[in-house]
């Protein structure tokens, strides 16, 4: 299965990057069908971003789980394909927290942002309190079962992205071994929701992917790409994250 490696840019970026995210679009343009990648900017970007890079995809970070409404300061799916992303996160841990989202919520924005023919990545993941505790398999298992869009999928379409809150943005990585583990236990939660097209669903991690470390990430099965943060800021870093998942 192709990787997918997504940046993650959250409360980064201005006009003033449009070059990093040329750079970026160039080189996986060169790599064709070897990896697929998008770079999810903030709001403010995306059409200008997709504007600058045609047949590349640019990504938003959040969105609203309706289709229109009284919603100060949100954006709906069909506004964000009308900007031109071509595909969303929902659920990660910093919506979740700062903002309260739910499974339950971040279910609807899974299910919204497909029905509007964006592309999705939902995130899980457990805290420190819950590893320690022994109950980070669970937890995750519970969130996906909980947040998980009405089947069928399509793999193309739809991935999952574990990331342990604890390795996110601190430079800590989850050893290979907590990867393959709760990738498997994620595999499973998605055979059992969507039969064996579960299995073409990729589960990418993400938390402090490093150029240092992107191989032995990709290399570890179950692995089907990577959402990056601080290391899709700029070309330099992100293409040979990039180029590893090739
Ligand atoms: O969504 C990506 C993310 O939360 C990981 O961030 O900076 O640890 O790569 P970072």
């Amino acid at each position: 299965m192709v990787k997918l490696i997504a940046g993650n840019w959250k409360m980064h970026g201005t006009s003033a990057d449009l070059g990093e995210v040329r750079a970026i679009a160039a080189r996986a343009g060169e790599l064709g069908g070897r990896v697929e990648v998008a770079l999810c900017v903030p709001a403010t970007l995306i059409h200008r971003a997709a504007e600058a890079v045609p047949g590349f995809t640019i990504g938003a970070q959040d969105m609203h789980a309706n289709e229109k409404g009284a919603h100060t300061g949100d954006l709906c799916a069909s506004m964000l394909h009308d900007a031109g992303a071509g595909i969303v996160i929902v659920g990660h841990s910093e919506r979740r927290e700062a903002h309260g989202e739910a499974d339950a919520d971040v279910k609807a924005k899974a299910e919204a942002g497909l029905r509007a023919g964006l592309k999705v990545i939902l995130c899980v993941g457990e805290s420190l309190a819950e590893r320690e505790a022994g109950r980070a398999v669970a937890t995750v298992a519970a969130q996906v079962d909980a947040s998980l869009p009405q089947g069928p999928v399509d793999g193309a379409r739809f991935s999952l992205a574990y990331e342990p809150i604890w390795a996110i943005g601190t430079g800590r990585v989850a050893g290979c071994e907590d990867i393959e583990e709760m990738h498997a236990a994620i595999r499973a939660r998605l055979v059992a929701a969507y039969g064996e097209a579960g299995r073409g669903v990729r589960i990418l991690y993400g938390g402090s992917v490093k150029p240092g470390n992107a191989a032995e990430i990709f290399a570890t099965p179950e692995v089907g790409g990577a959402l990056v943060g601080g290391a899709s800021l700029t070309a330099a870093d992100f293409l040979p994250i990039v180029e590893a998942g090739a």
